[in-house]
């Protein structure tokens, strides 16, 4: 049985993840909050669901031996606290908090010589299967104009997003000479939308995402969670997941 723990169940997709274990008939094996005032609550209740039977807490490594897999979606400073603890401990981890700087995307790296890990910036099939369609592209339509522009929700911290990072990634390792630009909307309440323009003379391909539920995200990272259950220790992206 898969035994899976939730970082910070109490955010937008800690929520996600809860309701979609739920539904995949997955049993929360433990669940991290932040907030010292909802440790030892039961997480459904906390969540105004039926009851879970799982309590919170505040620190991992209380509950370290009832999960196989932590699911991680919370800040870049948790997620390397989690980071450490699961390396210690030989814990599996689907990673999908964005923002982490270089340093601390080396440490992310470092601990994959120790344990099996999946990090992606996007946990969606649909941008995925986007990140190879950008890659064939700009072999072809590398030397023009290419902006990204994507738009979340007014609370996101990290500007540009990690997929529109993750996708010029995509765009240069097939054309290393190409420039991207960036433009990034924080406004309502969407949960990701991302266009990527290549403009060229008299005409434009324009590549796009729209997710419109956090539920796809949460979805792919059970998806990851899952596959991992045989992995050796090592790196893995949500393309080798999907098998792209
Ligand atoms: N890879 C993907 O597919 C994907 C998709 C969507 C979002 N994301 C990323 O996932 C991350 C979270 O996004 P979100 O929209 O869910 O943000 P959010 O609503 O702010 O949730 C983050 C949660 O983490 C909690 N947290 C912070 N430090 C913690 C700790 N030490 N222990 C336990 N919980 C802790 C926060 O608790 P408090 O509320 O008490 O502060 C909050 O509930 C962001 O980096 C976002 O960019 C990735």
């Amino acid at each position: 049985v898969l035994k899976v723990a939730v970082a910070g169940c109490q955010g937008r997709m800690g929520q996600a993840l809860i309701y979609a274990l739920k539904e995949a008939q997955i049993t929360l094996a433990a669940g991290s909050v932040r907030k010292a005032s909802a440790k030892g609550q039961d997480i459904g209740k906390l969540l105004n669901l039926p009851a879970l039977f799982v309590n919170a807490v505040t620190d991992l490594s209380e509950v370290i031996d009832d999960f196989d897999v932590l699911i991680d979606f919370t800040t870049p400073s948790a997620t390397l606290l989690h980071l450490a603890l699961c390396r210690q401990h030989q814990k599996k981890m689907v990673i999908g908090t964005t923002g982490l700087n270089q340093q601390q995307q080396a440490l992310v790296q470092s601990a994959s010589q120790d344990i099996a890990l999946v990090f992606s910036p996007n946990m969606s099939i649909g941008v995925n299967v986007c990140l190879g369609l950008l890659q064939k592209t700009a072999k072809v339509l590398g030397e023009s104009d290419i902006e990204i522009i994507e738009a979340h929700h007014r609370q996101k911290q990290d500007a540009p997003s990690g997929t529109a990072l993750k996708m010029a990634e995509c765009i240069k390792s097939a054309a290393t000479t190409a420039k991207v630009g960036f433009s990034s909307l924080r406004v309502g309440d969407t949960p990701g939308e991302h266009t990527v323009l290549f403009a060229c003379q008299g005409e434009r391909v324009e590549i796009s995402h729209r997710a419109f539920d956090r539920q796809i995200f949460a979805k792919g990272a059970i998806l990851a969670a899952k596959w991992l259950t045989d992995k050796a220790p090592g790196f893995y992206t949500m393309q080798e997941v999907i098998g792209l």
